[in-house]
Parts: C-alpha cells; structure tokens; sequence
C-alpha cells in the first residue's frame, strides 16, 4: 500500500513522518510530479494535476472539515473523499463563537476602550433572553457550537438540512423553516458545509430577516467567506441595521489588505484561525480510517466519509 500527501500552504514533511510512525511498513511519501501511483492520499487543496496522476486512488483524506475544494476536482470514479471528523476542531471552534458572542454581548470592547482612558464606567446589563443564538449547520462543528453556547444560557436555535434534534436548542430544518429560523434569531453563526445551496445564504435579504427585521443583529462567520456575499454587509452595519460581525473567512485569502473589513470599526477579523487542524489528532483519525479501509471496512462507514451529491 502507498500513501502520498499533497498539502498547498502546508509543509508536509511532518505529516509524512506522523504517517509512517501511525502506520509502519507503509510507504508514505511527499506527491512530486512523475511519482508512482498511491493508493490513498492526504490532501489539502490539491491541484487537478496531482489527482491526474492518481489513477488507482481509493481514498483521498482531507486535513480539514470542508471539502468545497475537493469537490470541484475531478476524481477517478472509485475515489472516496473522507473529511476530518471533528479531531480537535469543535472545541477551538466553540471557543471562538462563544469568545466572539461574549465579547459582543457583554460589551467589553467598550470597556477596554474606557480602561484605556482610566475610565471607570459600568454598563447595563443586557438580557441574554434578547439575544438568541442561531446557529447555522449543526454537524460535528456547529452541534458543538450550539451545546456550548446553550451552556451561558443563551437561547439557541440549530438549522439543519434534515431535523437534528438536540437537548436544549430549538430545532430548525430544511428550506421552508429559514424564514422562521432567522427571525428567531438574533446572532447569526455560519457553520455550514459551501455547497450550491449554502453559497450566499448571508445576503441582503436574508440578514434583513434576522431578529424578525429589527436592527441589532450580529454575524459570526466561521464557515467559508462565499457564504457571506460581502458587498451587503457595510451597508446593513452602517445603516445600524447589524450591529456587528466577527468574521475569520473571506471570499479571497488572505484578506487583501485594502479591504474595508480590516478596518471597518464594526467588524472583527481572524485570519481563517478559528479551528486549526491538529496535526497529531489528524494523523490519528486518518491513520485509523485507512486501517479499517485496508482490512475490509467500507468507505461508508468511515465518520466524515462525504456525499459528493449532497456536496458535504
Ligand atoms: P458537517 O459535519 O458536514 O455538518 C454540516 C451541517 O450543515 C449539517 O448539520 C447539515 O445538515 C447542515 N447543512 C448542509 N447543507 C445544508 C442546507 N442546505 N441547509 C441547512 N443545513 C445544511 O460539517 P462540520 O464538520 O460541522 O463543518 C462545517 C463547515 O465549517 C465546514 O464545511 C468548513 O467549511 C467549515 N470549517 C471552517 C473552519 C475554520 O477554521 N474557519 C474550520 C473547520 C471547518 P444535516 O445535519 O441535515 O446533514
Ligand atoms: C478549515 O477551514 C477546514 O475546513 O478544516
């Protein structure tokens, strides 16, 4: 059995020598143009190029969540595609949400703002019953999100495709509950797979629904930048129709710096940072998957294993 990995922006150098620790007596190199066939590879972003050169590929491991840049290749037909499922990623993404949410909520960036003028100055406390969470995407990130911030207390709602439920979160599902999802909701986080369905879905019309149309919304998007169609978002925040967004992905990676997100004083921005691949919990869930794979498992019941239809 080979393996090969092919990581844009990644050094792969670790990963091959995780690989080969996690699975002796496997050949497992770094893809170079004109090296033989693999069997399996891990992959981050490959370019057409490479998946040309893999005829027999059976597996190909994702080391991150979403497979939007997979799925625009083309795969020999017998090719599976296999995902992260979770390996660390939902804890730093609850992190992040709740980190954002609290930061709005309990005002504290006014606060650091008056304790850099030694100003001593208390706010009123706001009511958390004002400000229901909804969360977008409830899989192995977004359920996560939804538990975690249900935890402060905070009223959550979870949209789903097909209903999930879960203890604790008013349940949503499908196209024909949006409508009733947004105007339920008055934070606003995106933890949806980029599929033709999801692409866009924060547009004009849709954040004009949020908080039943009342100003004050808010947006965390910690999805993919294409959900977001970024040329509607200033002028609802300077309406004071939104209040604020935090956002960590952007339709161009990175942010060009003259974007006006950078600098818009509503608008906090992350370099893509809100839940890193864990190289070591990565490697531990891929190097199991090809070792059921190689003893008979099928690709199907794999965790992360994805719907090339479906798009997730
Ligand atoms: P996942 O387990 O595949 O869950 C996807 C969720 O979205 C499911 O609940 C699914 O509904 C729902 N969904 C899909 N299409 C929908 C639609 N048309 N309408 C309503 N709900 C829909 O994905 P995940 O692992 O939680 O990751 C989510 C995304 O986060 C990834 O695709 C990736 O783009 C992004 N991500 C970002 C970062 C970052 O650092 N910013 C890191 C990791 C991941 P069902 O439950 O009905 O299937
Ligand atoms: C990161 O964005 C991921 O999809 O894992």
């Amino acid at each position: 059995m080979r393996i090969t990995v092919c990581l844009t922006d990644t050094r792969p150098e670790a990963w091959v020598s995780g690989l080969r620790a996690a699975l002796p007596g496997v050949e497992v190199d770094v893809w170079a143009p004109g090296a033989p066939p693999a069997d399996h590879a891990v992959v981050w972003a490959p370019p057409q190029a490479f998946i040309d050169q893999q005829p027999a590929l059976r597996g190909l491991f994702n080391i991150g969540a979403g497979v939007d840049a997979l799925l625009r290749l083309a795969l020999p037909p017998q090719t599976r595609i296999v995902r992260l499922d979770d390996a660390g990623m939902s804890v730093q993404m609850a992190e992040y949400v709740c980190h954002a949410l609290i930061r709005h909520f309990r005002e504290f960036d006014g606060y650091a703002a008056d304790a850099r003028e030694a100003r001593w100055g208390y706010r009123k406390p706001l009511s958390r019953r004002d400000f229901p969470v909804g969360v977008m995407g409830l899989g192995a990130l977004g359920e996560r999100v939804a538990r975690t911030v249900a935890q402060f207390d905070f009223p959550v709602n979870g949209w789903s495709r097909t209903p999930k439920p879960i203890d604790g979160i008013r349940g949503f599902a499908g196209a024909e509950n949006f409508d009733a999802f947004l105007a339920a909701s008055r934070v606003l986080v995106c933890l949806l797979p980029l599929t033709p369905d999801t692409r866009g879905i924060m547009r004009h019309e849709t954040l004009m629904k949020l908080h039943g149309g009342r100003p004050g919304g808010y947006v965390i998007n910690v999805a993919r930048g294409a959900h977001l169609v970024e040329a509607d978002l200033i002028p609802l925040l300077d309406a004071g129709q939104l209040a604020g967004a935090a956002l960590d992905v952007f339709e161009t990676e990175p942010l060009p710096p003259a974007h006006p997100f950078w600098r818009h004083p509503k608008i906090e921005v992350t370099p893509h940072a809100s839940a890193r691949t864990l190289r070591e919990e990565s490697i531990a869930q891929i190097a199991g998957k090809i070792r059921a794979v190689e003893a008979g498992a099928g690709f199907d019941t794999l965790a992360g294993v994805v719907d090339a239809r479906r798009g997730y």
